[in-house]
């Protein structure tokens, strides 16, 4: 392969526009729901806000917001605030942004690793994490970076977390329980309740990876939904991960990190002297990042407020109660579990929905699959609304197309 090189000459302005636009012609059709995951969103004001708030504070750094955009630490300061108030948060609970529910869950990881060794007295413990299969691989990535063990359990026949099966893989070195609210493969919530109680009685640690419900789960429970209890309301949940990048509708990159008290949180920040320059002081994994993502969460806050939130949330959850719906009306197909919010896997006894997501991606749909059980996957925003009947359309005619072809195995593999 010839390697780029950077061109000798710059080109105007429109040009290299033009160029971008070109080149994203190529990429999958998010905007008409065609693209299962990746891009959140709830309706196009609010899409304007975060992305006017963010160019508003695109040259600030928000590493630089203790001393040089204190507007930029008090918005990061107020986002927790305003966020730990929608998770029963105790008043001594703490947070902090991160840019994304990968960084959320690392540093959840270190500073439990951190904390848990000295009050176990064992500063070279390495610790394992005990947790359900269906938890995101940001946990494996944790544990990787710190050389810790993920020791990932079945889950139970609804798809949630085998509690007394993880109870059997804890031992002495065990740091961490983690339940998902939901979790990515099913969207379902894992029994917390039940987890914080296994936590309390062998003093563990437990994570609540939210990233996907924690900034619509509590609306939908204000809504009257039956949501499991999975927030800092059930008793043994130590640190919280809750991403506003996804249902928070926030613009990318944006997460919190929350802490049950300032003793648990004490371990998360990195404070460092050991260098020419003196005191390096963070509150995440990255240095410099996008100030735009504080702001942009901070005006989506306050754009939608609780009501706002609701209403999205009503409108969001209506919607996949009729795709669900849909879904089932097409003879063979079946949901994977009861999913609690607005991520949805959907499987079939009758036909290889890996064959059927093979047909679909041939009409321009990017296949989200679940390969265990094999299901397709979706994450739905209100951008996947306007054509969910022109997929179900889709979907009931590649299904009726498989069932008429001869068996053939799929190609297709489920990766992200
Ligand atoms: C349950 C869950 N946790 C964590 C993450 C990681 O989030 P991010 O992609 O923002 O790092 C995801 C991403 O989809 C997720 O679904």
């Amino acid at each position: 392969m010839t390697r780029m090189t950077m061109p000798e000459h710059g080109m105007p302005r429109e040009a290299v526009l033009q160029a971008l636009r070109d080149r994203k012609a190529g990429d999958a059709d998010w905007e008409h729901g065609r693209v299962p995951l990746y891009v959140f969103k709830a309706t196009d004001e609010v899409a304007r806000i975060g992305r006017d708030a963010f160019f508003e504070y695109f040259f600030e750094n928000a590493l630089g917001g203790a001393r040089a955009f204190p507007s930029v630490r008090q918005m990061e300061s107020e986002v927790v605030q305003m966020a730990l108030g929608l998770l029963t948060a105790p008043p001594d609970a703490q947070g902090f942004m991160s840019t994304g529910g990968t960084e959320s869950i690392i540093q959840a990881v270190q500073t439990c690793r951190d904390w848990t060794r000295q009050q176990r007295g064992r500063p070279t413990l390495r610790g394992n994490i005990v947790a359900p299969e269906s938890v995101h691989p940001a946990f494996d990535k944790a544990a990787r970076l710190m050389d810790l063990e993920v020791r990932r359990v079945p889950v139970g026949p609804d798809w949630r977390a085998d509690v007394a099966a993880m109870e059997e893989r804890v031992d002495a070195d065990t740091l961490m329980l983690v339940g998902s609210a939901p979790c990515f493969p099913y969207g379902v919530v894992d029994p917390i309740a039940e987890l914080g109680a296994l936590a309390q009685a062998r003093g563990l640690w437990l994570h609540v990876d939210a990233c996907v419900g924690g900034y619509i789960a509590p609306f939908a429970r204000m809504l009257g939904r039956a949501i499991p209890a999975f927030d800092f309301g059930v008793a043994g949940v130590c640190s919280i991960s809750a991403d506003l990048h996804k249902f928070g509708f926030c613009p990318k990159p944006a997460s919190t990190v929350f802490y049950r008290s300032s003793e648990l949180a004490r371990c998360h920040a990195f404070d460092f002297d050991g260098w020419p320059s003196g005191r390096f002081l963070t509150s995440t994994i990255a240095g410099t990042r996008p100030a735009g993502g504080v702001a942009g969460a901070w005006a989506v806050f306050h754009c939608l407020g609780i009501e706002g939130y609701k209403r999205i949330a009503a409108e969001l959850l209506d919607f996949v109660d009729r795709f669900q719906a849909g879904v089932r009306a097409i003879p063979g197909m079946h949901i994977v579990g009861e999913p609690h919010l607005s991520l949805v896997a959907f499987g079939s006894d009758e036909v290889d929905v890996f064959r059927v997501a093979e047909l679909m991606s041939a009409q321009g749909y990017l296949p989200g699959l679940v390969q265990k059980p094999r299901a397709l996957h979706r994450m739905m925003s209100l951008v996947h609304e306007p054509g969910a009947a022109e997929y179900l359309d889709a979907l009931r005619d590649a299904v009726d197309a498989v069932r008429g072809a001869p068996a053939s195995r799929a190609t297709i593999s489920a990766s992200y």
